[in-house]
């Protein structure tokens, strides 16, 4: 049985991904996904310059998932080398994705320069967080002109494969989607967290975020992140990396049967700790089992028949 995934001519050993924003900030952060059985990691967002982010309380889990308003805090691209090459040296089977963002299109051409000079295998380009609209406006993955102009501007310092993360927050996803690939991106992630969303202490009487908003992820976007990557699937050729809601196998098989060739594992990690990666692959593999699969790709996009 084949669990191997081919995306973009990198070979992951597996179809889980560690999501960009948890646990991958160090070298070791991500070495220690990989020893726990992820095929793959994606370092936490880099902008150009060192961000604090905001202040805390920046994470809360509630019910359905969980909140957060880190504000992309981060080391800065210029600084963040040393972690990836630390990476590198001790797995250079499992794939390094580098993701880089920025509040205009110089400073996110110039941060992704620096990316490709660094060990990545993938550049993903971070345009949709939610909770730093005060900082930066609206994110370029809300707009589709915005979105092919970016990807574009980024293509032309780069010749490593792109992943454009998009934001659930739109209503043509499928349409931005089109853009990116139509500007030369090989992929797309999605999606990013959803909202912002709100939670309210009701004994202090205000929202519990210092940032009083944050990105919504978990079961709670289970749903719209299945729908998004199925439209996307359907508008585009290029393959994607679905996340968003991937908890448990029964969500991760349904996110390949969308479209997705890889998982995003973000929540998860929430609710199972470090033993997500291997209970979710596990569980892919009992399925492919028990329905007769031989190639994890059979499974992709099964839902669309
Ligand atoms: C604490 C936290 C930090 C995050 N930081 C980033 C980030 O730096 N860059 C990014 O692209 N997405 C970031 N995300 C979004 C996740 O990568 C993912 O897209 C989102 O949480 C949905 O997946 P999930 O439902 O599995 O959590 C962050 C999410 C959380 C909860």
């Amino acid at each position: 049985m084949n669990l191997n995934v081919n995306f973009c001519g990198i070979n992951f050993p597996n179809p889980t991904v560690l999501a960009s924003g948890y646990l991958g900030v160090t070298g070791a952060s991500l070495i220690n996904c990989v020893n726990h059985g992820c095929g793959g990691v994606t370092g936490k967002t880099l902008f150009l310059e060192e961000r604090s982010g905001h202040p805390n309380p920046t994470v809360l889990t509630f019910q359905g998932g969980i909140i957060n308003a880190i504000g992309l805090c981060g080391e800065g691209v210029k600084n963040a080398g040393h972690e990836f090459e630390k990476y590198k040296e001790a797995n250079p089977d499992n794939p390094l994705i580098g993701s880089v963002g920025g509040g205009n299109m110089e400073a996110l051409v110039e941060c992704a320069q620096i990316m490709d000079s660094y060990p990545v295998d993938l550049i993903e380009l971070n345009f949709s967080c939610p909770n730093v609209h005060d900082e930066m406006g609206r994110p370029f993955a809300c707009d589709p002109k915005m979105t092919f102009d970016a990807t574009t501007a980024v293509r032309k310092v780069t010749k490593k494969p792109i992943s454009v993360k998009l934001s659930p927050n739109v209503s043509n996803i499928g349409l931005i989607a089109k853009q990116a690939e139509a500007a030369g991106a090989d992929a797309i992630t999605a999606v990013n967290t959803m909202g912002p969303g709100m939670l309210i202490d009701i004994h202090m009487r205000r929202p519990v975020l210092a940032n009083k908003v944050g990105g919504v992820g978990g079961y709670a976007i289970t749903p719209i992140a299945l729908r998004c990557v199925y439209d996307i699937y359907k508008a585009v050729q290029i393959p994607i990396i679905g996340t968003g809601g991937v908890i448990t196998g029964e969500n991760a098989i349904a996110m390949l049967m969308a479209g997705a060739s890889l998982l995003g594992i973000g929540s998860a990690i929430a609710y199972y700790d470090m033993t997500a990666f291997e209970m979710i692959t596990d569980k892919i593999r009992a399925f492919m089992k028990e329905e007769g699969f031989n190639d994890v790709s059979e499974l992709v996009g099964l839902a669309h028949q």
